[in-house]
């Protein structure tokens, strides 16, 4: 297998303005390179010192041991993060709010650290009284509310492993991981918000709790009062519960590599894997990056728009966030409900400082028109953030101008449920953007881009994206199944971790991400990534969203089949598609000509809004879909585009 082929080429460049420079934690390129620097050259020596700011009952005794593909974090040091979100802060923040919450019906709800506090060990006792011990699995089914996190929370600070599974998710999603997991505790709620709909997410735990008999409570949280079926052996009210606990109970330290969490990944292919996190590495990891990446000041309102789902929630709505002492926004409802303006209506409103959103929710933004972000002033904002997917040099300028008014950066932050936290982003106010790439490696992280052999490629070659040396939050398995985290992540190359994706580092050092290994397409003898082609199509003017897939072709050997949806009301045509495949050509040439343009009104995406080519590629090639769907948003999707005939 050779290298990829780098045709697209954009040499915009973004500086941080001198006033957010000012006052970052990083302020210039040289502060940045310093510390990368020193961390590469030492990468234990910056994770220790960066650990210092936490609280750990016990101190370790070793920062790493590394025999790959195992690796031990703090060793022997004892620490809690539930301790570390909450009771570290009560000194000198108990009144600050930690979490805002809107619901979708437009209730809110504010918890301060010390009522935040008080609450989660309040519900901890609840846990402890029902006999959960420390290791049980326990998993959490709720809608994204303060209680979502207060779960979490309670689970950590006794030692409870937690594994949330997304509220979109459906009872067989739920009794697949309880079957993996063992779990004997669910914690869910009556029901939650979502586009003025009720979901019954307790009818989905009942139908998923048939089959495992293991499962012995359900906590139950009233969110709607919709009417719900009531198992007296297994039900419990999380109200009545927690009217019983008065005391509360004290974070417990836990090991640091007790496990934390245990989170199944949706994936674009194949089984859902339970991506396994423990405590010490897993909290450096996500405190160290929130505060570099999002550059928390006392002052600000984040908001990540992620749900608690997605590993996204976990480290960057609640557990790296919380342990800077930064305020939390939480919301529970649809972007577009009951208008297409509501994100921006609440940034408004709660005067959002910091906003973190995906590429994919940015290109509905986009098709749904400017005039909805022009209505708002949007002005409290000054750092903006993206992740899940390459973010499509057009997408990326929409977002500076139109919600950044040019003057917030943007981190493009790459990383994985499986990495814990963000490896590759800018830092904010020192390293310079340019509009598509993630830019470079966060300090401790040795990023590589290679070829098969694990040969570092020259500048703007495309090949695998690696990552050469241990990080704290690294996954530490897959629960269960040991043998599949060697093969998966470790066997391509020795001692080095292999992310599925492909990349290519410019003149600069810059990583662009060239999309997933498995989406590569070989034209002519030409691996292409498919992101560039994306993104080629999506800086028409026509164009929101694009995927490209390969289709087997007589010649060439791989031909590409190009899905597109149109902004607003723009209609397909025959001229429309020619001009489109001319405009690739021009953009990045020849070779990447679409053999085929397929408009659609929308594309098969996960739950968690990244475009499932795997079931295109199908559509593409066979004209319907086989094979696992189970992760798929809306599979009138796919019927659609399989019944469409080609023109
Ligand atoms: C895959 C991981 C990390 C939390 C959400 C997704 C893609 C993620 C970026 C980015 C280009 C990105 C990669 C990666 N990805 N962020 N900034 N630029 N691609 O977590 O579901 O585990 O997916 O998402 O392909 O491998 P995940």
């Amino acid at each position: 297998m050779e290298e990829l082929d780098s045709l697209l080429k954009e040499d915009r460049v973004f500086k941080p303005s001198s006033e957010f420079s000012r006052s970052a934690r990083l302020q210039t390129f040289e502060d940045y390179k310093k510390l990368y620097q020193s961390a590469q050259q030492n990468p234990q020596n910056f994770w220790e010192k960066e650990a210092k700011d936490l609280h750990w009952f016990k101190p370790w005794k070793k920062v790493l041991t590394w025999d790959p593909p195992d690796a031990q974090w703090f060793i022997g040091g004892k620490t809690n993060i539930s301790y570390n979100c909450l009771d570290r802060h009560l000194k000198t923040k108990a009144q600050k709010p930690a979490i805002l919450w809107e619901g979708e019906p437009g209730d809110t709800k504010t918890f301060s650290f010390k009522e935040l506090h008080e609450e989660v060990s309040r519900f901890s006792e609840v846990l402890k009284n029902l006999g959960f011990k420390k290791g049980d699995r326990v998993i959490i089914y709720m809608p994204m509310i303060p209680e979502l996190a207060i779960a979490m929370l309670s689970c950590a600070r006794i030692g409870l492993v937690h594994s949330v599974i997304f509220g979109g998710f459906s009872s067989s999603a739920i009794e697949d991981r309880l079957q993996d997991s063992k779990a004997r505790l669910i914690i869910t709620a009556d029901g939650g918000y979502r586009r003025g709909k009720i979901v019954p997410l307790k009818d989905n735990v009942d139908q998923a709790i048939q089959k495992t008999p293991f499962v012995e409570k359900v906590i139950v949280y009233q969110r709607t009062k919709a009417p719900i079926k009531w198992n007296p052996l297994k039900d419990l009210w999380w109200h009545e519960l927690m009217s019983k606990a008065k005391k509360g109970v004290d974070a417990i330290p836990l090991d640091s590599e007790d496990p934390l969490f245990i989170l199944y990944t949706s994936g674009t292919t194949g089984k859902p894997k339970g991506v396994v996190h423990t405590t010490g590495g897993y909290i450096v990891g996500a405190h160290t990056t929130a505060k570099y990446i999002f550059d928390l000041k006392e002052e600000d309102i984040y908001w990540c728009t992620a749900d608690i789902g997605w590993v996204t929630g976990h480290t960057y709505v609640v557990y790296g966030i919380l342990s800077n002492g930064a305020t939390t926004f939480m919301y529970e409802g649809a972007p577009d409900f009951p208008h297409k303006g509501r994100f921006w209506d609440i940034i408004d409103r709660y005067k959002i400082t910091i906003f973190y959103t995906s590429p994919t929710a940015i290109r509905a933004f986009i098709q749904w028109g400017d005039d909805i972000p022009k209505k708002y002033r949007l002005s409290s904002l000054r750092l903006l953030g993206t992740v899940g997917e390459p973010i499509n040099p057009q997408a990326w300028m929409w977002y500076h101008t139109l919600i950044g008014k040019e003057k917030c950066p943007i981190v493009d932050t790459w990383w994985q449920t499986e990495t814990g936290t963000i490896l590759i982003s800018p830092i904010p106010g020192a390293i310079p953007t340019k509009p598509g790439s993630a830019t470079l490696p966060f300090p401790g992280i040795l990023a590589d881009v290679v070829d098969q052999y694990g040969n570092p490629l020259p500048p703007n070659k495309g090949g695998f994206l690696v990552i050469k040396y241990p990080w704290p939050a690294m996954l530490r398995t897959i629960y269960g199944d040991h043998e599949r985290y060697k093969k998966q992540y470790w066997s391509n190359f020795k001692g080095i971790y292999w992310t599925g994706d492909e990349a290519r580092k410019d003149e600069d050092g810059y990583f662009w991400i060239m999309g997933r290994s498995d989406d590569v397409i070989k034209v002519s003898g030409h691996r292409l990534g498919s992101s560039e082609i994306e993104s080629a199509l999506v800086s028409h003017p026509s164009v929101a969203e694009a995927a490209v897939v390969a289709i087997p072709h007589e010649i060439k050997g791989q031909g590409i089949v190009a899905f597109v949806t149109l902004k607003g009301n723009i209609l397909s045509s025959k001229e429309l598609e020619n001009e489109l495949k001319q405009h690739v050509v021009t953009q990045i040439g020849a070779l990447a000509r679409p053999e085929h343009i397929r408009f659609a009104k929308q594309l098969p995406k996960t739950r968690s809004g990244k475009i499932m080519r795997r079931l295109l590629r199908q559509i593409a090639s066979e004209g319907k879909v086989t094979g696992d769907t189970t992760t798929l948003e809306d599979i009138s999707v796919v019927q659609t585009l399989s019944s469409q005939d080609e023109e």
